[in-house]
């Protein structure tokens, strides 16, 4: 007899924690989970990722933020977020009644920053973890971006790592000449995951006008037109790296999904997804469990790593 829902066998380790099944939400795309509470039931997602935070609130950039483009869409929301203070206090206490892993993804514009942040919550005894967004700009270092540079990005992370024994996931930019090398880095200072990719950036022109369409000039383009050279670095970063890579970019359904852990990954983020469809999540879920039986695979861990050339 075969038993339909078996949720262990979509059971995955990523870094230090075990999750449920490997579908996590991407940070920025699914607020602080309350606002999707109403929609789908938070207890069945492998993990959480709420939307980045800093030690101070932040009120982002002005708009036009988002814009839509073909197969995907390009922001410049800015980081904008309440700060690490005012979610403890308001937030987390609704993602205390669920069972799901939670992550908390952080920025800062100092290593300084991202110490004070972590240490903050290094303190939270119910968060699983930390995803350390490493693609902002670095004031002290003359606006270099801290996950452009491998000495950099090596300095942030081992500095957070001296602050917790939490699992820490770092988030890689896409932006660079050579993610490998980045992530191979941030492996070396102590990262227990790497996550990737976060947005590539893009603009768009608005031709009567002369002028970008967002007000920041730049974005970040999300969606499905990313997910070919996400699925490139994804498959480039598994092979050189041991600590578990999460993949991000343009995952819409299970498809997407499982061509992803068959690049190396060990888990996915769905980012953009969430916009169109709130439940896609858990389509993605549950559309992992219909491949395992048609396929007849007995662990999702099968899966991870399983490209023929
Ligand atoms: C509106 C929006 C806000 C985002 N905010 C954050 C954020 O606060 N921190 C972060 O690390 N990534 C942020 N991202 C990046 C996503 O988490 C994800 O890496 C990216 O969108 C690619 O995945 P997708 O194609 O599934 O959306 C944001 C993306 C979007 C579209």
């Amino acid at each position: 007899m075969t038993h339909r829902k078996h949720s262990s066998r979509l059971d995955v380790d990523i870094g230090g924690v075990r999750l449920k099944n490997p579908v996590m939400t991407a940070s920025g795309t699914f607020g602080y989970g309350k606002e999707f509470d109403e929609l789908i039931d938070l207890n069945q997602l492998g993990a959480i990722i709420v939307k980045g935070l800093s030690l101070l609130p932040s009120a982002g950039n002005p708009p036009p933020r988002i814009i839509e483009t073909p197969c995907g869409m390009l922001n410049a929301i800015g980081l904008e977020n309440i700060g690490i203070e005012t979610f403890i206090t308001e937030k987390l206490p609704f993602l205390r009644n669920f069972s799901t892993p939670i992550f908390i993804n952080i920025y800062g514009k100092t290593v300084e920053e991202y110490a004070a942040l972590v240490s903050l919550i290094d303190e939270l005894d119910d968060i699983a973890g930390l995803e350390v967004n490493i693609s902002c700009p670095n004031v002290k270092s003359g606006g270099v971006a801290f996950g452009v540079d491998c000495d950099v990005a090596a300095q942030v992370v081992a500095r957070v790592r001296k602050q917790t024994a939490k699992p820490l996931m770092v988030k890689l930019s896409p932006n660079v000449t050579d993610i490998v090398e980045i992530a191979k880095s941030v492996e070396g200072a102590g990262a227990d995951s790497v996550s990737l990719i976060n947005t590539i950036t893009g603009m768009m022109i608005d031709i009567e006008t002369r002028k970008p369409i967002l007000a920041n000039i730049t974005g970040g383009l999300s969606g499905p037109a990313i997910k070919p050279v996400a699925l490139r670095m994804v498959w480039q970063v598994a092979q050189a790296v041991k600590i578990p890579v999460i993949g991000i970019g343009g995952i819409m359904n299970a498809e997407d999904a499982i061509a992803f852990l068959i690049a190396g990954a060990t888990a996915v983020q769905v980012g953009t997804a969430n916009f169109v469809n709130p439940r896609a999540t858990i389509d993605i879920i549950e559309g992992l469990e219909v491949y395992l039986d048609k396929y007849n695979i007995s662990q999702i861990t099968d899966l991870i790593g399983a490209l023929e050339i």
